[in-house]
Order: C-alpha cells, then sequence, then structure tokens
C-alpha cells in the first residue's frame, strides 16, 4: 500500500460523494494511483437519499441561469464538457433506466441506490482504492506534493481533490473541512449560507400557517426579482415545497417574499362565475373551485366573509381575488443546515481554473462539487455540477 515517502499516490480524493467519486474514477481511467476518503460508513449517502430515493441525476435544460453564486458563468466550461446528456448516456449505458418528470428533471426509474452501486462498481474497475470511516486532518504542501493527516497515518500524493461537499445535513456527513483546507492556504472561501431550505415565521404568521399543515398547491413565489411557479407546501413550522426551497436560495433576512396562490390567474371570473352560479354558498365554496377546500375556507375565514357570495358586491369579490395574487410574508429564518439540501457560498471561483477546479495558487489542489461557490437550483442542477466539475478535475489529475 502506498502512503509514505516514495509509494506516495498520484491523487487523494477527500469526500466520496457525486464529485469526488467522479474525479476518482476520471482519474483512476487514465491510470492514476487514486486514494478515495470518507469519514462516512458508506459511500454516495447523498445520492442514496436523493430526489425521494429515485436521484434527480440531472435536468434538460442546464444554462448559467440555474446556478448561484459570485460567477455562476465558471461553471459553464466544466457544464459544456461533461453534459447532462453524458450522465445521461453513462447511466443507460449501466443499464440504470430513467425518465423525465416535470421542468426538465431526469430521475432513476428505480432505486438510487443503482447509481451508488454503479459508481462504486466503476471505482474499483478504475483500480481506485476507498477508504470509508477514514478521518483526514490537515493538509501541508512540499516539494513533493502534499502530504495529509489521516486516521489510517499520513499518506502522500502529487495531486489532492477536496470533494467534501457543503455544510447541509451535518448528520450524513457534512463538515467545514473543505473550507478550513481552503483557508489554510489562503484560498478566500465566500460566505456560506443554508439553500434549498424550508422557510420560517414568526409566531403570528405561523398561526395562520400552522393549521394548514399538510396543505399543498402551485403558485408562483417571488423575491428579490426572481419568481418560481412550483408547489407550495404549508407545514408546522412554515413554508416549503419546491417554490419555497428554490425561493430560499434568493431571500435574504428582512426582505418579504411574495406568493401567487393562483399563478393561472382568472380567479376574479371564477368568484363573479360561483356568485352568479350558487349565489346562496359562501366565500370558501366559491375558493375551492380554485384551490384545496382547507385552504379555501380558512382563506374565507381570514376575509371575514361569512355572508352568502350573493350579497357580496362584484368590487368585493375582484378585491379578494387581488389579494390572493400577492400574499406577502416575512420569514424570520429558515431551517437551517439541519434540513437544507445545499449550501450556498463556498471556495471562491475566483481562486479557481474553470477548466480543472485547480487553485490558482496552489498547483495541484483541486476543489470540486458543492464545496465550490456554484448552487444550483432543485431539479438536478446540483448533481449536474458534482459530476461535471469532478470530471473536469479527473481529466488532469
Ligand atoms: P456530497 O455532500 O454529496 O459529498 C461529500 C462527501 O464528503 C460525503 O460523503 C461526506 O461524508 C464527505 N465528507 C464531508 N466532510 C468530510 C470530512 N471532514 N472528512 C471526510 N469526508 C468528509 N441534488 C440534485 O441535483 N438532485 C437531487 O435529487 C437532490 N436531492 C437532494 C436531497 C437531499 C435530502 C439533499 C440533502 C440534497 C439533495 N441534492 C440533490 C443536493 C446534492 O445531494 C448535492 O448537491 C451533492 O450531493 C453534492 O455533491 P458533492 O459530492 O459535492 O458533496
Amino acid at each position: 500500500m502506498p502512503g509514505g515517502g516514495s509509494g506516495a499516490w498520484d491523487a487523494i480524493v477527500v469526500g466520496a460523494g457525486a464529485a469526488g467519486m467522479f474525479a476518482a474514477i476520471e482519474a483512476g481511467r487514465r491510470g492514476r494511483r487514486g486514494l478515495l476518503i470518507d469519514h462516512a460508513a458508506k459511500p454516495g449517502e447523498k445520492i442514496r437519499i436523493s430526489g425521494g430515493g429515485r436521484c434527480n441525476f440531472t435536468n434538460t435544460g442546464i444554462s448559467a441561469d440555474n446556478y448561484l453564486g459570485k460567477n455562476p458563468r465558471f461553471a459553464l466550461s466544466a457544464l459544456k464538457r461533461f453534459t447532462q446528456w453524458d450522465i445521461a448516456g453513462a447511466l443507460s449505458g449501466a443499464g440504470i433506466a430513467w425518465h423525465e418528470k416535470t421542468l426538465g428533471q431526469l430521475f432513476c426509474d428505480g432505486s438510487a441506490r443503482q447509481v451508488v452501486d454503479w459508481l462504486t462498481a466503476e471505482m474499483r474497475a478504475a483500480g481506485v482504492e476507498l477508504w470509508l470511516s477514514c478521518e483526514p486532518g490537515e493538509v501541508t504542501r512540499g516539494a513533493e506534493g502534499f502530504a495529509l493527516t489521516t486516521s489510517r497515518g499520513i499518506q502522500r500524493s502529487r495531486a489532492l481533490v477536496v470533494a467534501s461537499g457543503g455544510k447541509s445535513i451535518p448528520k450524513m456527513g457534512a463538515s467545514g473541512w473543505g473550507y478550513r483546507v481552503a483557508a489554510d492556504f489562503g484560498i478566500p472561501v465566500t460566505g456560506t449560507r443554508p439553500a434549498l431550505v424550508p422557510l420560517t415565521f414568526a409566531e403570528q404568521e405561523l398561526a395562520w400557517i400552522r393549521p394548514l399543515a399538510g396543505v399543498s398547491l402551485p403558485v408562483r413565489v417571488s423575491c428579490g426579482g426572481q419568481a418560481f411557479d412550483e408547489a407550495m407546501l404549508f407545514t408546522h413550522r412554515g413554508l416549503s415545497g419546491p417554490a419555497v426551497l428554490q425561493i430560499s436560495s434568493y431571500w435574504r433576512e428582512g426582505q418579504a417574499i411574495s406568493v401567487d396562490l393562483l399563478p393561472q390567474g382568472g380567479a376574479a371570473e371564477v368568484l363573479r362565475g360561483a356568485k352568479r352560479r350558487m349565489g346562496r354558498s359562501g366565500l370558501a365554496a366559491a375558493l375551492a373551485e380554485l384551490m384545496p377546500e382547507r385552504l379555501a375556507r380558512h382563506l374565507a375565514e381570514a376575509h371575514g366573509k361569512g355572508q352568502p357570495l350573493a350579497e357580496m358586491s362584484g368590487a368585493v369579490l375582484d378585491s379578494v381575488a387581488g389579494s390572493l395574487g400577492d400574499w406577502r410574508l416575512t420569514p424570520v429564518g429558515s431551517e437551517g443546515y439541519r434540513t437544507a439540501e445545499v449550501t450556498l457560498g463556498g471556495v471562491d471561483t475566483d481562486a479557481l481554473d474553470a477548466r480543472t477546479m485547480e487553485a490558482k495558487a496552489v498547483p495541484g489542489l483541486h476543489f470540486v462539487g458543492e464545496v465550490v461557490d456554484i448552487t444550483g437550483w432543485l431539479g438536478g442542477y446540483n448533481f449536474q455540477w458534482a459530476w461535471s466539475s469532478g470530471w473536469a478535475a479527473g481529466q488532469v489529475l
């Protein structure tokens, strides 16, 4: 086993997630002696639980617009060289069937575990050594390359790939290790915060939201000039569902979000039509033609309109309809890294080479995947960044 002095590895990759496994496989295929280390007991745990267990592994519509960070265009070089069709083709080639769901999202037909098993088999075939339950520590760099302290002794290598992910879901092994390595080498890290995360509210709003826990409906949520048309879910803690997770990446403390509860429009016409057809019914019955019944009842109570529709003027119905299109509320925070799908921010892309993911000031040191300041929308964009950036680094290790 290599490990000291002359028996050094060509490349050590820390983090057996999507990005790290891809970098290690590519390096191994190119004949490099690669070691992949993870402190977790199993590789690819986030892949396994992703996409509700079916792994939304990419999206048909990948562009810089689907990414956040100081410079989202940094991602394009890697995204264009290893594309969504490359990963889809690789999975098909491995016998893993997939399908397109909504909004260009590609999911496995079966279990996400198939993807982990495929990556593990590819690593084996490429001769990558995988050390699980192995804790990395300090990294130093000398004339011969890198020395990494690990719980299995000091390991030396020509190149080091930091693929340790972000801070989200510490219970699943997330740690700040990659950011610390960057800081130790003087590489800037932009401010990090939880993203793709449910938003939380003060008691006043919660008192209104809580009774609706479990209700879900299609909405348009906007904030900071960005809008998403997807489902929203009321929970005991606040608002969740894809539309809210998406907007959480753009929301900042103190800002209000606007929820259009009827993005399909036409509420005024429906309410006026209901008045003609069922004048003796109340507002709740009319709203129930537009949205889940529990929400309709709750909204009608909030509007305090107990009288029959026949007794409500067209102007009142129009104002009810108008208010449904712009429900403004100010979150107090988010559920944080405990449930966030990703971490916004990370290793500053200005400090990295977009082709190789190598630190400009530290030859041989690469950062790939979520640890980098590139964050995708919900919908397969984050795994695509992990595959593409891992692949890009793997070409030069
Ligand atoms: P990732 O976090 O996957 O891997 C990092 C690895 O480094 C882990 O194995 C970890 O144990 C290891 N590590 C961390 N610290 C270490 C240390 N100190 N020492 C040793 N090892 C260390 N995205 C998407 O595109 N489609 C989807 O369907 C989903 N679904 C989804 C669901 C849920 C619940 C979550 C939390 C996230 C998603 N995502 C997603 C996001 C996606 O999982 C994420 O963007 C990628 O996993 C990032 O891949 P990386 O390889 O960069 O990090």
